[in-house]
């Protein structure tokens, strides 16, 4: 859809304007780079209204609102807000009665889709909504008729979409369209509803309309009558793709329609079974109609030779999409026979290249995308040199997923006033010298996904020429570092927006940034960059209006960054500053955050202090913090604790300063380091213990005679208490009876490593640990692990008892696995646990569990 818009405005200003083509260009790259978010963002929830059963929610600005409901939407429901929008969609409401819009007078668009169970709305219902402008009822597949009267009110409709629906007969349909009922309809779309043939008089009813547009796609059409669209004086656009209709036909209602003045300015004939050629019958007429923009895509013409079409002086648009052309004539395009031809369009073919072929001079855009075979059998496209020569006029070339290996200094030479080149997607990975040298007017260059660090690092030679470039998109192309020596960006001094997301970039310099002076956007995204320890965008003078930085290895702030974002954020007037550190890895403790907080509460501007304390980016570690905002942390900063903090590191600055109380500075380490470390230590003592007491049991009697009070000794996490609840279920009251050991799990960390555990450890046969992704995350769950293979190993006799059993629930993520965990999942045998085969996975266990030692 944005293509055709996209294509549409083209033309528009092709025709009408020259002079300003560069905003123009600029406006529809900012589109292309950053397209508007389609999904709407519905935050408010409406009150509920009970006499209907419907749910709606609203937009911000309550300019959208949409009401669902499945089983409980009965009725239309009552709102009482004034939207400019409204779409009613999937309820089970199964009429419209009159009154049920009655309040809506304000709405200019309505949309009533996907209600399956709707069968009847009733003549009148619009009657108020004299201000809608568009109104679809459409994906109602029980709605099967409407009634003549229906759009009754409507008197400023535009644009009137009915797409599948299950209506049958367009003689039924047509009546309610009726002139004097919707005198102000532009646009109707009835596709996609099976009515396989149009009557004569099927538009009888729109005479002396003004509609424009009519598409008529899918809809099983074999026959159209040679005058069915002569009612339709003024239309401009017909949409007849994906039917069944042959070539014969199409032309004898196109001859009609041009010998009775109607100048179609678009015709779409795409899918429409053509094989082997364009049908030249068809394509002569067409040839004498007023047509500009044909569209043929989804046919199938595997050569198109130089005389497949005939001279078509008004053709100014033409698409050959998917038509599965494998070769087209040198002269199949040439400016004679298509000497307005603007833009031509040729993606998803299996064309290996271009060779030779000289296209229309004055061609605007030529989309050669997407031309590069099956996985089984693909296509290496290749450009030849000098194929460009002509194209003089060329503002955008689409190169982008082909298998284009390596562009030279020779491949582009022509095109001095391309604007934009897409090579995305593809398989670049050699740039020549001076490549780009010819394209002096590129303003935007797509580069994302291709191989180009593979082999080679990116140097500034091959972007020389790039002056005016204001876009260049690096995303995922392996990319690990710029150099200073070699500043690539020293070519493109007027670069406004440049995405490096998705490489493999620790850190970025000041000195790279330095020659954007213009950078508007710069998106450092899905790399590895850490904190920064020296000042970049203050040093550099480049100063973005929007920075991103989400998904890095950033785990802290640096004094620098502080100055830095400081720098982003100030004196930007009534531009909106946008910095994203989301998805980071934020430690939020005293040693990466307390000098922050600190620093803000001094010497923080309110912008700043507003920036980190209404941020969202959220802390990784410790657990405590986990997946919380560094926002909160920072609020909530102990001042005390982390004071007591400050003082011991300065105390051993003063250890390093004054030698002279080294020993006491020992003394404090010695004392600090026991204290944060007593659960070790008491940890490593239990060890001893128990190595000890293993020591002592291997002179004692056999093992085999060894008796355990428990079974089993089950370590897991809260969060998997039901499935445990389930297996003790499972285990304990059924044969063979077995006894397990499940702790409750409230206590805390400090507490944990307590005699009885490690008793109950020792008097249980098994250890089974329940691995989840809770129990992964869990620092407490952590230390049990170790605890229990650190028991393990004590145990290890030489014989084939293995205490440990692990039983994985569900997926676990690799991030949080401790090298333990890790290492247990590698080297031993683990029991999945299988929903689809409780039994089994039962009894399995139970047989594991009753084994003799
Ligand atoms: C329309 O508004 C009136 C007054 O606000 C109210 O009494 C009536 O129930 C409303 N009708 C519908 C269908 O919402
Ligand atoms: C139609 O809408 C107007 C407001 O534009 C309102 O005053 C009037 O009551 C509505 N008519 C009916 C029948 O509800
Ligand atoms: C007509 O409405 C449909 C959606 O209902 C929209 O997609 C389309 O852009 C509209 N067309 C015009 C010309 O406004
Ligand atoms: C096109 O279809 C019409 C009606 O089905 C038929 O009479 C005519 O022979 C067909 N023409 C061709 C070329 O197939
Ligand atoms: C370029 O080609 C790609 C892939 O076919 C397509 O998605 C994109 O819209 C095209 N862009 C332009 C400007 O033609
Ligand atoms: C382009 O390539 C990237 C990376 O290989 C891939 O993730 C993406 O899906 C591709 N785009 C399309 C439209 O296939
Ligand atoms: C890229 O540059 C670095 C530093 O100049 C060099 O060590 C490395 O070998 C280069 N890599 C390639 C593939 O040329
Ligand atoms: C690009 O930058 C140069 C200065 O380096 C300037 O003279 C020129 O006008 C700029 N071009 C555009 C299109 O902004
Ligand atoms: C921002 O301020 C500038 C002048 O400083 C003004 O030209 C522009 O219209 C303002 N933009 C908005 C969105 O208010
Ligand atoms: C705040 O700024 C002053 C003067 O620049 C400086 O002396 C002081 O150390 C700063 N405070 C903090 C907490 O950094």
């Amino acid at each position: 859809m944005l293509l055709i818009r996209y294509l549409w405005l083209l033309l528009c200003y092709a025709q009408y304007a020259r002079g300003n083509l560069i905003d123009f260009y600029e406006e529809l790259n900012n589109e292309f780079l950053y397209p508007q978010e389609k999904t709407e963002e519905l935050p408010i929830e409406l009150e509920p209204d009970r006499e209907s059963g419907c749910l709606c929610r609203a937009s911000e600005n309550i300019r959208i609102i949409v009401c669902f409901g499945n089983y409980g939407c009965k009725k239309f429901p009552k709102v009482t807000l004034h939207s400019e929008i409204l779409k009613v969609r999937t309820t089970v409401m199964e009429e419209i009665v009159r009154g049920d819009l009655d309040n809506l007078s304000h709405l200019q668009v309505l949309e009533i889709e996907a209600n399956h169970q709707l069968k009847y709305i009733e003549p009148g219902v619009f009657r108020n909504l004299t201000n809608l402008r568009q109104l679809s009822i459409s994906y109602n597949t029980l709605l099967h008729t409407i009634n003549d009267k229906i759009f009754e009110g409507l008197v400023n409709l535009h644009n009137l979409t009915l797409v599948n629906n299950g209506f049958h007969n367009i003689m039924q349909l047509t009546p309610a369209f009726h002139t004097s009922l919707l005198p102000s309809l532009r646009a109707l779309d009835i596709s996609e509803n099976i009515f396989e043939s149009i009557p004569e008089d099927a538009f009888h009813p729109l005479r002396g309309t003004n509609l424009m547009k009519l598409d008529l796609c899918l809809c099983r059409l074999d026959f159209i009558h040679k005058n069915s669209f002569l009612p339709l004086r003024n239309l401009k656009e017909l949409r007849i793709g994906e039917n069944d209709l042959n070539s014969t036909m199409i032309s004898n209602f196109l001859v009609k329609m041009k010998d009775d003045g109607i100048n179609l300015i678009h015709l779409d004939l795409s899918g429409m079974g053509f094989r082997k050629q364009p049908p030249r019958n068809l394509m002569n007429i067409i040839a004498t109609t007023t047509i500009r923009r044909l569209i043929l895509a989804k046919n199938q013409f595997e050569y198109i030779c130089d005389d497949t079409f005939p001279r078509m002086v008004n053709i100014e648009l033409l698409d050959l999409r998917k038509v599965l052309v494998i070769n087209i004539g040198p002269q199949a395009f040439n400016p004679h026979k298509f000497p307005n031809l603007k833009v031509l369009l040729l993606s998803g073919n299996n064309l290996p290249g271009m060779h030779k072929t000289p296209l229309s001079d004055q061609l605007l855009l030529l989309d050669l995308s997407d031309n590069k075979g099956s996985p089984t059998n693909p296509l290496y496209y290749d450009i030849d040199r000098d194929t460009f020569l002509q194209s003089k006029e060329l503002k955008i070339l689409n190169l982008s997923f082909n298998r284009i290996k390596a562009i030279f200094d020779y491949t582009f030479i022509g095109l001095e006033n391309l604007q934009i080149l897409r090579l995305e997607n593809g398989t670049l990975y050699h740039i020549g010298d001076g490549s780009f040298k010819p394209l002096k007017r590129l303003q935007m260059l797509n580069l994302a996904n291709n191989p180009l660090e593979a082999n080679k690092n990116l140097t500034s030679t091959m972007f020389e020429g790039l002056n005016e470039l204001k876009i260049l998109i690096l995303q995922n192309c392996g990319i690990k570092r710029f150099y200073d020596d070699d500043n690539i960006f020293e070519m493109m001094p007027n670069l406004t927006h440049l995405i490096l997301r998705n490489n493999q970039m620790y850190y970025i310099t000041a000195e790279i940034l330095k020659p954007l002076k213009l950078l508007q956007v710069l998106d450092l995204s899905e790399n590895l960059l850490i904190s920064w320890w020296k000042p970049l965008f203050l040093a550099s003078g480049v100063k973005p209006i929007k920075l991103y930085l989400t998904n890095n290895k950033i785990s802290h702030f640096s004094m620098s960054m502080i100055y830095d974002i400081s720098y982003l954020l100030e004196n930007r007037g009534n531009q909106t500053v946008e910095i994203n550190f989301m998805d980071n890895i934020f430690i939020c403790d005293c040693s990466s955050m307390y000098q922050t907080h600190r620093w803000l509460q001094t010497n923080g501007t309110a912008l700043l202090r507003q920036f980190f304390y209404k941020s969202n980016f959220q802390c990784s570690s410790p657990d405590v913090w986990e997946d919380k905002r560094v926002a909160d942390y920072l609020s909530s900063i102990k001042t005390l604790h982390c004071l007591m903090y400050e003082k011991i590191t300065n105390v051993m600055v003063l250890v390093w300063t004054a030698p002279s109380i080294v020993t006491i500075g020992l003394v404090i380490i010695i004392v600090t380091i026991t204290y944060k470390y007593r659960m070790y230590i008491r940890y490593w003592l239990f060890l001893a213990k128990i190595a000890f007491g293993r020591n002592f049991k291997k002179t004692a009697p056999k093992p085999e005679t060894k008796s355990y009070k428990y079974d089993a000794f089950v370590s897991y996490c809260n969060d998997d208490r039901e499935f445990v609840m389930d297996m003790i279920n499972q285990l304990e009251s059924q044969p063979p009876y077995l006894k397990l050991c499940v702790y409750e799990r409230d206590f805390e960390i400090g507490s944990f490593i307590s005699e009885s555990v490690m008793n109950s450890i020792n008097e249980s046969k098994y250890v089974i640990l329940i691995i989840s992704n809770s129990f992964a995350k869990s620092q407490w769950c952590r230390w049990e692990t170790q605890l229990a293979e650190y028991h393990r190993i004590f145990l290890e006799d030489g014989t084939s008892y293995d205490p440990l059993v692990l039983i994985r629930v569900g997926e676990v993520q690799s991030k949080y696995l401790t090298t333990t965990l890790k290492y247990l999942l590698k080297t031993k045998i683990y029991h999945l646990w299988d929903e689809s085969n409780q039994e089994e996975f039962w009894t399995r266990l139970r047989n594991i569990l009753k084994k003799k030692v």
